[in-house]
């Protein structure tokens, strides 16, 4: 069998590995993008924050953060000087220092935390982040314009300060925006727009660069003119400098995959379970959002159907059900696919079981190991 991800290079499972052509290749198409578009294009890292991932970003104008952690971090990958972005609800007092010499750009939540932290405000470009109550994911844990939302301030708000106290604004000089998750429909955003449009009206004047933030995929989309003629719109229109997106997922989404092995094979109320030596904790959103992965070679017309589960002691520790080619074997490799976001980040050691070792492929030098999790650090994690 063709074996595209050098599995047998492995020294042992479970492994993620990151296909580091992919994530330059869609680096890539973004920065045609944003040579046609003119707009700023940031790779916002909290989907995958890996050091050789940052490192692929190069033809991109510079990263978006959420903490001061991702900010040195960004700093300490890339030494070519990119333009750090800083946007969070949490920035802590004694954390004010750091995070300002760490960044260019920094968003505030709310009125209040920038009437917190006006008085120390430098050098760097502040804009405020609003909620354009437009809402576009049903659930509202993820939805940003979700009601009682933490996320932005609500237009109302932003209109009756200007009116109120028109200098309240005077120190900042950038509005931003972030509203959606994977989606290829640019009419979400354009609408997202426009509603924030009659809302503000010219009052948006005021504001030298606008953020429209990440939740784009920006292949395969049907309506991509739709984003520059957005784009037009808000350089006839506006008096932007600066047009920026900062999309994550998009980059990394598809260029990750988590190698397993089967552990144990057997059947329970009709039907053959596969142990695997990974866990839906290496994958927290599978349980989170409930969704099933894909998996390499899965198809519906295969005979050999397995409920994958992982190997912790949660029942609903289960991937889902699949089928293959071949039955499955103990030490058989099972594959998911498109798990770069959101994956490693929030993976944990729940159990004891150990976090995936981190591969890279690259075209030319193949497979690399870039770091493995120890013992040690295990108990070191938890006191010892
Ligand atoms: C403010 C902000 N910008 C950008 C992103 C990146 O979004 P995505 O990874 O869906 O492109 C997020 C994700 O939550 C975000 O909160």
């Amino acid at each position: 069998m063709e074996d595209p991800f050098h599995i047998e290079q492995l020294a042992r499972t479970p492994a993620f590995i990151y296909n580091l052509g992919e994530v330059k290749k869609r680096a890539t198409f973004l920065s045609q993008i944003k040579n046609k578009s003119n707009c700023k294009i940031l790779y916002s890292v909290k989907p995958l924050p890996l050091y050789r991932v940052l490192e692929e970003m190069e033809s991109l104008d510079g990263f978006s953060v959420s903490s001061f952690f991702e900010a040195r971090l960004v700093q300490n990958a890339c030494k070519n000087g990119k333009e750090v972005h800083f946007i969070s609800p949490g920035i802590k007092s004694d954390q004010w220092e750091d995070i300002s010499t760490a960044v260019n750009y920094l968003t505030f939540n709310s009125l209040e935390q920038f009437s917190f932290f006006e008085s120390r405000l430098r050098k760097q470009s502040y804009g405020i982040r609003v909620n354009p109550e437009f809402s576009l994911i049903e659930d509202p844990r993820y939805n940003p314009c979700r009601e009682f939302s933490k996320l932005g301030v609500p237009i109302a708000q932003i209109k009756s300060k200007i009116s109120d106290d028109p200098d309240f604004f005077k120190k900042i000089e950038g509005i931003h925006f972030h509203t959606n998750f994977e989606s290829r429909d640019f009419s979400h955003l354009t609408e997202t727009f426009s509603n924030l449009k009659t809302e503000l009206a010219d009052e948006l004047k005021r504001f030298k660069w606008i953020n429209l933030g990440g939740g784009y995929f920006f292949d395969e989309s049907e309506n991509l003119s739709l984003f520059y003629e957005l784009v037009d719109e808000l350089n006839d229109n506006y008096d932007f400098d600066e047009i920026i997106i900062e999309p994550g997922s998009f980059l990394v989404r598809d260029s990750g995959y988590l190698v397993s092995s089967v552990i144990d094979l057997f059947r329970r109320d009709g039907k053959n379970i596969a142990v695997l030596d990974t866990t839906v904790n290496h994958l927290p959103e599978v349980f989170e959002y409930q969704y099933e992965p894909d998996v390499l070679g899965d198809d519906f017309s295969n005979k050999n159907e397995y409920i994958l589960a992982g190997s912790s002691c949660l029942a609903g520790d289960v991937f889902g059900v699949y089928r293959f080619e071949n039955e499955l074997e103990l030490g058989s490799k099972v594959i998911f696919e498109k798990v770069g976001s959101y994956s490693l980040v929030k993976a944990h050691t729940f159990n004891g079981i150990n976090l995936p070792d981190i591969y890279c492929l690259e075209d030319n030098t193949g497979l690399e190991r870039v770091k493995s999790f120890t013992l040690e650090q295990y108990v070191h994690y938890y006191g010892g």
